[in-house]
């Protein structure tokens, strides 16, 4: 028996009430009731990272993420990192590295890497390969993602420095 409910949802700092099964991953209703594109849905399995959000500030793959357990979590998406406008720094890295062929991998690695720059803002190539290495792309542009995420990372500490 299907058993529909409803569900609190915070993304990118505005409530929202969804409908829906407990069960149905969180990237269905980012995508189809809230219309925030930007988490991919790739695998459905949660191997490959397209559909990274920050769940609490931690990188979290949404199509494995039933939406009962998303509830009274802070979900933030690319969306609520910058705007064209207004990129988030690590957003700028990626561009200014040019570090998209295709663009369907781009939201999971500048998510992962956000979460990532925020515990670790001083990494290593190596580290960042490593945090990095759960997340799929198919066109090959690893080695412009890995120097975007270290652009990111120079840019954040030449800040703090900068900072009074
Ligand atoms: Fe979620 Fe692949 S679509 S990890």
């Amino acid at each position: 028996m299907r058993t529909t409910r409803s569900f609190a949802l915070r993304v990118n700092g505005v409530d929202h009430l969804v409908e829906g099964e407990p069960q149905t991953p969180l990237l269905y209703f980012l995508r189809n009731d809230l219309f925030l594109n930007s988490p991919k849905f790739g695998c459905g399995l949660g191997e490959c990272g397209a559909c990274t959000v920050l769940l609490d500030g931690v990188a979290a793959r949404s199509c494995a993420l039933p939406v009962r357990q998303a509830v009274e979590r802070e979900i933030v998406t690319l969306e609520g990192l910058g705007s064209a406008d207004a990129p988030d720094p690590v957003q700028q890295a990626f561009i200014d590295a040019q570090a998209a062929q295709c663009g369907y991998c781009i939201n999971g690695m500048i998510m992962t890497a956000k979460a990532f720059l925020a515990v670790n803002p001083a990494p290593t190539e190596a580290q960042v390969r490593e945090a990095l290495r759960y997340n799929l792309c198919r066109c090959g542009t690893h080695v412009e993602i890995v120097r975007a995420v270290m652009l990111a990372a120079e840019r954040g500490r030449a800040d703090e420095t900068a900072a009074p």
